[in-house]
């Protein structure tokens, strides 16, 4: 949306600029930023592993509204494979959604835990470790933060 703005902003002083007379140089306004700085700030070009934890990366990112995720369950937002859960009212946590045991995605419930469809697997809402079932490994964390009533990744 900040595009946007900038368009208009840019438009708006264009506008200002048909008004002086510099007409002559209509070719001007071709003229534009097209360089992308997206390469600019990248010191590392070796980081092609997804799962680096600096705090510097891909934070901010919307996953839900905290009235999605059941007190007492989980909320699975498939597109980030990412589970939100509120094991107590006010208190939300998140986790991969990726069942350690064979890598199904787990599925949103409203019963006490975090369940898994393809084998049963039982994941607990507090801290991703698994309470019955064949995966014998934790739910990893995911970081989040929780803004008034939306919740993104952090
Ligand atoms: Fe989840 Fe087997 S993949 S229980």
């Amino acid at each position: 949306m900040t595009a946007i703005n900038r368009r208009r902003a840019l438009s708006g002083s264009a506008a200002v600029a048909v008004g002086v007379p510099l007409l002559a140089a209509c070719g001007d306004d071709s003229t534009s930023t097209a360089t992308d700085p997206s390469s600019s700030s990248a010191p590392s070009e070796e980081s092609s592993s997804p799962s680096e934890d600096t705090g510097s990366s891909g934070g901010g990112a919307a996953l839900a509204s905290t009235s999605d995720v059941p007190v007492g369950g989980c909320f699975v937002v498939a597109a980030s494979k990412i589970v939100l859960t509120q094991p107590t009212e006010g208190d939300f946590k998140a986790f991969t959604a990726v069942c350690t045991h064979q890598g199904c995605l787990v599925e949103t419930s409203t019963e006490g835990d975090i369940p898994c469809p393809c084998h049963g697997s039982k994941f607990s809402l507090d801290d991703g470790s698994p309470q019955s079932g064949p995966a014998s490994a934790a739910l990893a964390a995911v970081k989040i933060t929780v803004d008034g009533d939306s919740i993104s990744q952090a």
